[in-house]
């Protein structure tokens, strides 16, 4: 049974993020372009956004477009961020009639205003809910936002608002882009890829990993409750030894 830091038992993960890849290299096998694998991991989007809120997750991250991601060809770009806006809209009822709230971590500034309008639209509107946090992952890179964090503090130190002494974890995490979501407990990815391209990188530290060869555009409800599932076998330890995790849990 996986206990989470406060020594209480965790059947379910509180916090789950997920890189969502494989969308090229699912189209290029059934010889279609690429933005077509992209379409389709929309869908997947859809689906687990659902299964993750029925099952009464208390929080949701999707890597949706990394820092890196702008290198890419501008046609797909446009394509992933015409993708994004139509999400927003077409999922802006489900999203408020289900108590969801809307956030984003990463450069968001950088996204076109296409995209930022219905974005911050929906960020504001479903400010109020409750029931689950989808955070989406825009423009967001790991060091990015190590880096933009440690900026904000030195410039507190500068100002002589905060003693460098004073900087710890606690202080550190809570500056971060996620400061308010619960601590990440189950960190997924898919397409075979056993790498966290850039993601989460501060918050993964103790988050439990779970990788499957399932190209995003294939993954749905059921392998997204078969994740879950094996986080429920998980022995978290934090450092510790089995037989103190025992003793607490
Ligand atoms: C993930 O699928 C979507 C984004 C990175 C935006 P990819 O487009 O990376 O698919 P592969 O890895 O090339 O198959
Ligand atoms: C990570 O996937 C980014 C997203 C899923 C949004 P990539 O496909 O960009 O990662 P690499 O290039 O394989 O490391
Ligand atoms: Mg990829």
């Amino acid at each position: 049974m996986s206990v989470d830091q406060s020594g209480l038992p965790s059947l379910l993960p509180r916090h789950v993020a997920i890189i969502m890849d494989g969308n090229g290299r699912w189209a290029q096998r059934r010889g279609l372009a690429r933005v077509e694998g992209h379409r389709q991991g929309a869908q997947s989007v859809r689906k687990v956004v659902r299964a993750a809120r029925e099952v009464g997750l208390r929080a949701l991250t999707l890597y949706a477009f990394s820092a890196q991601n702008w290198a890419r060809p501008p046609e797909e770009v446009g394509t992933l961020m015409q993708l994004l806006r139509d999400f927003l809209i077409e999922e802006r009822p489900e999203i408020m009639d289900n108590a969801i709230r809307l956030t984003t971590i990463g450069d968001v500034d950088r996204m076109p205003d296409f995209v930022r309008d219905p974005l911050e639209a929906l960020m504001r509107d479903s400010a109020g809910n409750r029931a689950m946090t989808l955070c989406l992952a825009l423009s967001y890179g790991g060091r990015e936002s190590i880096i933009s964090t440690t900026r904000a503090l030195c410039e507190l130190a500068a100002r002589g608002a905060l003693k460098p002494a004073d900087v710890n974890d606690e202080r550190f995490s809570a500056m971060l882009q996620t400061g308010g979501m619960p601590q990440l407990d189950l960190l997924v990815r898919t397409s075979g890829e056993v790498r966290l391209s850039n993601f989460l990188l501060w918050e993964a530290a103790y988050a439990e990993l779970y990788f499957t060869d399932t190209l995003w555009p294939d993954f749905g409800k059921e392998e997204f409750l078969h994740a879950l599932e094996s986080f429920k076998g998980r022995e978290r330890r934090y450092g510790r030894t089995r037989e103190q995790i025992k003793a607490v849990g």
